[in-house]
């Protein structure tokens, strides 16, 4: 487990220095720093989630990847996890619920914080620059401290249409950090079915008020 967080914790650090590249002058003519951007109202795509963590003196780690699907618009969030057991989490921003349901099971969880939606105007703009070369993706690389939005974050999105493509959240105080990839993106929901909390089993009798979460680190509590 240990030697599993060590590698773990390389692999971070490898991919957030490649996901901060150095202060270099990329496009020579593009001397304007772009303004923050907001993400697609509604997109479906995968993302994979490497989270390092460490409770009660314990290193942990989550390694998942899942089918998200993104709808502002109607303030909703749904996160199929890929593999077993099936794991489904829905988030109603609406209702500020979060509902993770697993078989016959579901619980039920206030959550706290925004919506993530638009790079914060307090974000500090690091670089434009290809990702992976001149063939490559035109991105952006954003810089900002937001508690609401897991601690202190960079952000790559594409320069053009603002999707996201790669996350590093280092949260100091919840000892942790995750490298978050996304991958497959299409614009739109397919089936807004996805949105749908199955009754029954949801909404749990088990009435959680005190479980607030924040939004963002629903995965440490799965
Ligand atoms: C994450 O999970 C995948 C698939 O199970 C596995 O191939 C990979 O080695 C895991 N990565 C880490 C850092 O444990
Ligand atoms: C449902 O909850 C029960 C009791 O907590 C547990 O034993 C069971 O493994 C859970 N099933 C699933 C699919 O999560
Ligand atoms: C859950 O608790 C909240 C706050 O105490 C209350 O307003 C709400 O009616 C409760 N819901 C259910 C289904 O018991």
């Amino acid at each position: 487990m240990v030697k599993r967080l060590i590698i773990a914790v390389c692999l971070l650090a490898m991919s957030s220095a490649l996901l901060m590249p150095p202060k270099m002058p990329v496009l020579a003519g593009d001397r304007q720093p772009p303004l923050p951007c907001c993400v697609p109202q509604q997109w479906e795509g995968l993302q994979h989630m490497i989270m390092g963590q460490v409770i009660s003196g314990q290193p942990n780690l989550v390694n998942v990847t899942y089918r998200q699907s993104y709808d502002f618009s109607n303030k909703k969030l749904a996160l199929e996890l890929l593999g077993s057991p099936r794991t489904k989490v829905i988030q109603d921003y609406n209702k500020m619920m979060q509902y993770v349901i697993s078989g016959q099971n579901c619980s039920a969880t206030k959550i706290i914080g925004d919506m993530f939606h638009c790079i914060p105007a307090s974000a500090t703009h690091l670089q434009t620059f290809y990702f992976g070369g001149m063939q490559g993706l035109l991105m952006d690389a954003w810089q900002v401290t937001a508690p609401g939005l897991g601690g202190d974050l960079v952000v790559d999105v594409t320069h053009d249409g603002c999707i996201p493509v790669a996350e590093v959240i280092t949260n100091k105080e919840a000892q942790s950090m995750t490298v978050l990839t996304y991958a497959d993106i299409t614009m739109g929901i397919r089936d807004p079915q996805v949105f749908n909390v199955p009754s029954p089993p949801c909404p749990a009798n088990n009435n959680q008020t005190d479980g607030a979460l924040n939004a963002r680190f629903w995965l440490s509590g799965l």
